[in-house]
């Protein structure tokens, strides 16, 4: 910044640059007051976007290290709290917009050409950085590509797609975190040690058979009541319990990471366990913040252009709504469907291991 800069020697404006930053809202080009509001609020999107891609590269940074210093947990949690009060405010922001009417929205629309949120590169690196997976995408789509054929425009664009296929080469948050997880000591047991597998399997088996009585139990209780007959109800459990197999054992071998998670979730009160459900607890708020954030989004469209088709060429709305299905921490959401009752968990062994001691 400039030279008044020199030892905090700063005037509010020269520290902000504003100059700068409030010479970028369209003026210059004459636009209405409809639509220098609806530029100030995409921009303003977009600054905290450049935040929440900060917040979260530190997450990711942590979690990948081979071994994570217990102390840098807190560290991560502190940074995914910031990034989901941020999605927060970003979906109550949606309220600004919808004082555009419908019709102070079609008087400046067809300016914008083809130019829609779908090309904000900065949404499709954090996407990319936490973990959304093409496959999970609609229509399997890849984002990158639309940045590779943009690419060909400028310098800048180039550097646009050579940081979103950087961040690609890269292991995401939740395939850092999901390693992370992998590592988490189960009745005592520590991955890698002799006997450990058999420690995780004992595990993993007295659990399913607990969930099976349970189901088994329900399904006997609800036969002549409820919306289904008796057989359907028993179907409909027998049914869940093979999820529950087949999310712990894919490929018939015991998942540790998922194991892992189990664990976490059912022995939550356990003081060693502490920090690790409340990351995970960190992240499964932010994941639902910003789904709501998505929902919001497609609210707001919906009340402002009703079903058009977007600027990008999605069928708008309906596309919206679509997004929000998207899970990138599918297996923190799928663990929750296959939680036993408190009194019902396998037994815990090596208790001490976890911070409990004979006398509590
Ligand atoms: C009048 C206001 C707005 C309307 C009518 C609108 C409409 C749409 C539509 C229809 C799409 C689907 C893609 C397409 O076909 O264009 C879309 C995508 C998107 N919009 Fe908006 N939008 C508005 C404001 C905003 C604002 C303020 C932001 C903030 C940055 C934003 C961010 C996005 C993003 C990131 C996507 C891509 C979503 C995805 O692919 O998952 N939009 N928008």
């Amino acid at each position: 910044m400039g030279d008044s800069g020199s030892e905090g020697n700063w005037t509010y404006g020269d520290y902000l640059q504003l100059p700068a930053l409030l010479e970028l809202q369209g003026e210059n080009r004459g636009v209405s007051p409809d639509e220098m509001h609806f530029i100030i609020v995409h921009q303003t999107f977009e600054l905290w976007f450049k935040q929440v891609i900060r917040e979260l590269t530190e997450v990711r940074d942590i979690l990948a290290q081979d071994h994570v210093p217990e102390d840098d947990i807190p560290r991560a949690v502190d940074h995914l709290g910031r990034t989901t009060e941020i999605f927060r405010l970003m979906a109550n922001q949606w309220t600004v917009l919808e004082t555009l009417t419908p019709q102070g929205f079609l008087a400046f629309r067809d300016g914008l050409g083809t130019a829609s949120g779908f090309e904000s590169y900065q949404m499709r690196e954090f996407e990319i950085l936490l973990g959304l997976a093409n496959e999970d995408r609609l229509y399997g789509m890849d984002p990158i590509s639309t940045f590779r054929k943009l690419a060909k425009n400028s310098e800048r664009d180039a550097a646009i797609l050579a940081r979103l296929e950087d961040v690609a080469s890269k292991p995401s948050l939740s395939e850092s975190l999901m390693r992370w997880v992998s590592r988490t000591p189960i009745m005592g047991s520590l991955a890698g040690n002799d006997g450990d597998e058999d420690a995780v399997a004992e595990y993993i088996e007295t659990h399913l058979n607990s969930h099976e009585k349970i189901g088994k139990q329900a399904s006997e209780r609800m036969s002549g009541y409820g919306a289904s007959s008796s057989e359907e109800a028993a179907e409909r459990f027998a049914a869940s319990h093979q999820g529950a197999i087949d999310f712990l054992k894919p490929d018939g071998n015991v998942s540790r990471a998922r194991a892992g998670l189990l664990f976490i979730e059912s022995y939550r009160e356990l003081p060693l366990l502490t920090w690790p459900r409340t990351l995970i607890d960190a992240i499964v708020e932010l994941e639902e913040s910003m789904v709501k954030w998505r929902h919001s989004h497609a609210r707001m469209v919906e009340r402002i252009m009703g079903r058009r088709i977007g600027t990008g060429g999605t069928s708008g709305v309906d596309y919206l709504d679509a997004t929000s299905q998207y899970r990138i921490f599918k297996d923190l959401w799928a663990v929750r469907t296959i939680l036993v009752k408190p009194d019902f968990r396998p037994e815990l062994k090596n208790a001490e291991f976890y911070g409990y001691s004979s006398e509590n």
